[in-house]
Formats: C-alpha cells, structure tokens, sequence
C-alpha cells in the first residue's frame, strides 16, 4: 500500500529577489514530490517564506518600506517563481500568516509549561544575515562571518532560553536509533560532532527585535525568528487544509543547503522534543550552487536569475541541468557553456531528435499507427523493468542526478537501437516487416517508458512525448513504466522540436 510522504523545503527569506540557488532546492524537492506521487503516494509538498527577524526589518528600511509591504512584495516574487518553475506545492506558507503565528505561540507555552524556557542574560556576536550567535572561536578573521564575511555585532540583553543542553543525551540516542536520520553520511557525522562538542542553550526570544511574533507571556519579547521559521513545518498543516496533522506528520523529507545543518539536525529535532511532536524521518543536506568558485548569495554579490535561462532554453531545460549537472549532495558550478552543451547533445540529440525520427519513421511506413508487439524483444522489456527498479532505488536513496542517468542510459539505448536496427533498410524489404514492426513498437514503447521515468525532471517535454506518441499526457504512473503498457494501435504525431536548436551566447544575467 503507497503510503504518505511529506516533503518539505527550507522557507526562503524575504531579504532579496529569488536566486538560482533557491529555484535548485524548490526544483529538486519538485522532482522529488512527483517521482513519489507516480508511487501513487499521498504527498504534500510545502514551501514558502520566512519573513519575521531583524534581517528583514532591516532590508524593508533599506528599501523605504514597512517590513510588512516588503514582506508582501518579496513573498509574492518566491510564490511567482514557484509557479514559474512548475513547482507542484500543495501549499505556500508565510510565517507572517496569522494562524501560524497563533500556532507558534502555543507551541512555545506548551514548552514553558514544560520547563524547557527560561529567563536569563546572553552577550554574544550576532551575524544578521544568519540570523544567529557565534562564539568569539568560530568567527573569521577581523571578527567577521565565517559565511558571509560580514561583521558581526555584539548583542547583550535579557532574554529567554530554551534548554537546548538538556537534548543532547536524546539527540545522540536519535543519531544511533536513526543512523541515516541527516543524508549524506557526512552530514550525519557533521551535526554528531556538533552535539558531542557540548550544545549551549539556544537564545529563543529577542527585547530589541520588534518584527516577529509575541511572547504571549512576555510580550516585550519577539519569538527568535529561526524558532518562529522552523515550526512552520509542523504549523503549516494546522491551517492548510483539514486533519493535515493526523494524516501527514511528521516530514518524510526534508531539504536543505549546508548552510542550514546545526539548526535542521540539532535545534529542530530538540524543538519537537521538547514541543511532544514526531521527528521528521530523513533530513537531505544538498551542497551549493557555486559560481566563480564561490556560493551564490546575495551577500556575497555573485547571483544568477533563473528566469533568462528559462525564457531562452525552456523550464525543462533547467530542471534536468540542476538535476544532471550537480551531483545532489555535492557542490557544484553553474556555467552557461555546461548549460548549452546538456541542452544540446542530451536534450535536443538524444531525447528531442529521438522523438522526431520515431515518429516521421511511423508515419512514413506504417501509416503513424505504432505497430502492435511482435514480441520478439524480450531483453529489451527486460532491460526496460530493471532501468524502472534502478531508478526506483536511485530515488529511495535521494540519489536524483543516479536516477536521471538512469534514465538517460535507457535513452541513449534507445538510440543505438535506432542504429543497430537501421529501420530505413528494413522498409526496403517487404520479407522483413515484422522486423520493421518490432523495431517500430520498441522504439514507441521505449520512448513512452522514457518519457514516464523522465517525468518528474521534464514534465512539461513528457507529457509532449506522450501525446506525440498518441498516449494519454496524463498516464505517468510508474507502473506505465512496464514494457507493453501502452494504448493498442495508438496514433503518432510528430511535434514541433521538443528542444529547439539554440546559438551559444551570453545570456543576460
Ligand atoms: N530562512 C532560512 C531557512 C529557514 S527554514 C525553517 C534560510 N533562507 S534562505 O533564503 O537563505 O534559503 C536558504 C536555502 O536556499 C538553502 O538552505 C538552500 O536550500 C537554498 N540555497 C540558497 N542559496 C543556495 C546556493 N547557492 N546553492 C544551493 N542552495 C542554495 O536560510
């Protein structure tokens, strides 16, 4: 029985315009979410904006505004470039949402009811742009971020605790009942050796920041914004829509960049503890999109806009560059020559071309009706099942960039079955039809299976090659990906190029 699977991505901050770097965590968890709903799986997808905190209030009166109009305007651009990039979110939260406000609020009664918060005194350097403390040992040279190179400011004031040194014992017990609870290994060990070298307790409200939500018990007080960002998670399905708790908690998976680890692998889990809620399942640490040697960042002043590539190549173009390109769990380097060649020798010579020789071949000799299964392919079929299971486990690892080499290894297989068969040469001979048939069938059926593993990078290219091939846009299921799940006597039409020849140069970024 498919069971559910709730997926969720870090909540961006309303600071600046979406970047690359953002469009690659909502993409991939995109990928993700579909390849789970083609399980028949019961999925949530949840995305949104962290909007609250003092690095917002502060990019709101650098841009003349309230931080609410600020928040307003820069949420609706990540909600936009969502849409722009086919995300299937089933939901958008804002943390400026009322009823998730009220939520955080009860749920951090409930830990003071428990004991967990308490009032007490902190001096320590802030950096703003990571909304968090550093000991003096860990800032980089001239007292700066070791992030983002930015100073930091001493901040001394009164403010309330919660008892984060009280979980390391539970943290540790979690890392070995759950060895694999933070993906890839190395990440795991990452947080390990955070919580071995002694957790302090976490400094959960702020008396000089106005822009977040209450203290109910203390209300000179805003609520941290991380504590305030990471329960969004768990309050986002109190609100869209009902008995969303009962049927999805907790996250199956959840995304995020490095940069994020200590507060997703020991201060959210410790959140949960003390909160008495489930902890998420996996947690996926994916590496950076660099450019120039260096992580895209608003920060550091190096970003690349998704939306000229997208104009120029096409979604789908972008989609299987981020999932192809960079190794998921690794750094990798965003380059428009790279970009230009996946688009060219993959995308438009083994997928597009591919497409468009199956289809005039079954127009030109059999009319543009595929041909019924001779059955003569039985290693094909065979070979077609085990790309299915291989990139049925490449998802079950988190393994996407394995899954869509897979994938593309059953199209590039494809090719070479247009060239060992050489189809052109059996239409020359009528004693040869049921050859010409059964090259014809595998090739249809081959693309079909294709076009279904290929879905959840290429969803829009798919559902074209479905409908080119006379099948339904809509029949991605996974278990279409079964050699002879096809509609009997289906009728091709050959598309327009799925993936246009384009010139190589600059695009304007
Ligand atoms: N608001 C916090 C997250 C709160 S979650 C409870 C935050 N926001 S952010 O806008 O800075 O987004 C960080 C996330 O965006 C990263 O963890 C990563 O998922 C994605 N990325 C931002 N820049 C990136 C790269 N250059 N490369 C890869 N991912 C990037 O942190």
């Amino acid at each position: 029985m498919p069971g559910r699977f709730f997926i969720t991505t870090p909540i961006y901050y309303v600071n600046a315009d979406p970047h690359v770097g953002h469009a690659y965590t909502t993409i991939m968890t995109d990928v993700i979410a579909r390849h789970h709903r083609q399980r028949g799986e019961d999925v949530f997808f949840l995305t949104g904006t962290d909007e609250h905190g003092a690095k917002i209030a502060r990019a709101a009166e650098e841009a003349g505004r309230t931080p609410k109009e600020h928040a307003d305007d820069l949420s609706a651009r990540f909600r936009e470039m969502g849409r722009v990039l086919g995300a299937s979110n089933d939901f958008f939260i804002r943390t400026t949402d009322e009823q998730h406000m009220a939520a955080v609020q009860e749920l951090i009664v409930r830990m003071h009811d428990k004991g967990d918060i308490y009032k007490g005194s902190y001096g320590g350097w802030y950096c703003t742009s990571c909304e968090a403390f550093y000991n003096e040992g860990d800032l980089a040279e001239g007292r700066t971020c070791p992030i983002h190179q930015r100073e930091v400011e001493w901040i001394e004031e009164e403010n309330w605790f919660f008892r984060l040194s009280a979980y390391q014992d539970r943290l540790l017990a979690h890392y070995d009942a759950v060895p694999d609870f933070v993906r890839p290994r190395s990440r795991m060990n990452e947080a390990r050796s955070m919580v071995e070298m002694g957790l302090d307790d976490l400094s959960m409200s702020r008396a000089q920041v106005e822009w977040g939500v209450t203290v109910p018990w203390d209300p000179a007080h805003t609520v941290y914004v991380w504590v305030d960002a990471l329960f969004n998670y768990y309050t986002a399905l109190t609100y869209a829509g009902d008995g969303l708790v009962d049927r999805l908690w907790p996250p199956s998976l959840q995304l995020m960049a490095k940069d994020i680890l200590k507060f997703h692998a020991v201060i959210w889990p410790s959140l949960l503890m003390s909160a008495d809620l489930a902890l998420p399942e996996h947690l996926f640490v994916h590496g950076y999109i660099l450019k120039g040697g260096e992580r895209l960042s608003k920060t550091t002043g190096n970003i690349v806009d998704p939306f000229p590539y997208i104009e120029r190549y096409g979604l789908d173009a972008l989609r299987y560059y981020l999932c192809r390109e960079i190794r998921f769990g690794d750094d990798g380097t965003f380059t428009d020559e790279g970009f230009h060649q996946r688009y060219t020798s993959e995308l438009a010579n083994d997928f597009g071309n591919l497409l468009s020789r199956t289809t005039k071949m079954i127009e030109r000799y059999r009319d543009g009706v595929v041909p019924a299964d001779p059955g003569c392919d039985a290693d094909l079929a065979a070979e077609a099942t085990a790309t299915r299971d291989a990139v049925r486990a490449r998802f079950d690892r988190d393994d996407v960039t394995g899954a869509v080499e897979d994938a593309w290894g059953w199209v590039r297989r494809l090719n070479r079955l247009v060239e060992e068969r050489e189809p052109w040469a059996l239409a020359k001979d009528d004693a040869r039809a049921a050859e010409l048939d059964q090259a014809l069938f595998s090739l249809a059926n081959g693309l079909r299976i294709a076009a279904v593993l290929l879905w959840p990078v290429l969803p829009g290219s798919c559902a074209q090659v479905l409908v080119a091939l006379g099948e339904p846009a809509d029949a991605v299921a996974l278990d279409m990906a079964q050699w002879g799940a096809c509609t009997p006597g289906a009728r091709v039409t050959p598309p327009d190029p799925l993936f246009p020849r384009i010139e190589l140069d600059e695009v304007a970024t």
